[in-house]
């Protein structure tokens, strides 16, 4: 068996889809039949609250990036979500303020968290993937040290999010020469995509001018307010509406994924 892939979703925008990407492709993989594991790195707890709605649970990132923390069974700290074959290391808001220790600590703050749970995470599951703050700082470092690849989400309709997309691919640069010379940026995420503009054609042509054709992924993630819908009853897209453009839109980029990583699903 393969080590399982690690692969963390981040921009340096806010709003641009890096949760509602975790979630619903975290979904989409798992419903192809591979062990997936949606890491909520934020202390906004989006990904918690969306995958572990009301649910309680003893341990979570929290205690992970804690370096109070003593010995830790990774383990113990994942909980099964509703979804067969999805689990969720949940947050907690207070993990915010972990970050002023964490960087006082150094270069052994940034790299807790690979040294505590990267072995597991690539033995439990075939791939999981790590829900990131909107911003470039301690956490997202640490998220990026312990990964193999980075997607970057952008909003089709916000210059602002492509100026945090080149944030972000500088950002992958800095640690890949210091700390993590295997992370690669995989591809970039169209999202929230209009089709009645025409802005996001721009915004793809104008990138692909400047990287070649193979920065961004084929499937790009329409517009949906079935997104809110779900949000709002505490499920997800595809609990409440499987054939929603928007989750059919997951589905294919799980498949386009698994492509680009030359893996396969599982149950075909
Ligand atoms: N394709 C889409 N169509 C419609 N709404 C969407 C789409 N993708 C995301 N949204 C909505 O946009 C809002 C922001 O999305 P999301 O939380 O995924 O972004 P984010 O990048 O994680 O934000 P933050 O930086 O605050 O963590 C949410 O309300 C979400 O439901
Ligand atoms: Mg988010």
């Amino acid at each position: 068996m393969t080590a399982g892939r690690i692969i963390s979703i981040i921009n340096h925008k806010g709003g641009v889809g890096k949760t509602t990407t975790a979630v619903s492709l975290g979904e989409a993989l798992a419903r192809e039949g591979l062990r997936v594991l949606v890491v909520d790195l934020d202390s906004q707890c989006n990904a918690t609250d969306m995958l572990l709605p009301g649910r309680a649970f003893a341990l979570s990132a929290f205690d992970v990036l804690n370096p109070a923390q003593g010995e830790l069974r990774p383990e113990d700290c994942v909980q099964p979500t509703d979804i067969p074959g999805l689990d969720c290391l949940p947050n907690r808001h207070d993990s915010i303020y972990l970050e002023p220790g964490l960087i006082a600590m150094g270069p052994e703050g940034f790299r807790l968290f690979r040294e505590r749970l990267q072995a597991f995470l690539r033995a439990a599951y075939d791939l999981t993937l790590i829900d990131n703050p909107p911003n470039l700082g301690t956490f997202v470092a640490g998220a990026l040290l312990a990964s193999d690849y980075a997607i970057v989400p952008c909003d089709a309709g916000s210059l602002a999010s492509l100026r945090g997309f080149s944030n972000a691919l500088d950002f992958i640069e800095e640690i890949r020469e210091n700390g993590n010379p295997d992370l690669r940026f995989l591809k970039g995420l169209v999202t929230r995509v209009d089709r009645r503009t025409s802005v996001w054609k721009t915004i793809i042509e104008e990138k692909t001018a400047e990287m070649g054709e193979d920065w961004v992924f084929r499937t790009v993630i329409p517009m949906n307010t079935d997104f809110q819908r779900a949000e709002y009853s505490g499920r997800t897209i595809f609990q409440v509406r499987p054939g929603a453009p928007g989750a059919r839109a997951y589905r294919e980029l799980a498949r386009e994924l698994l492509a680009v990583l030359g893996m396969a699903p599982c149950n075909s």
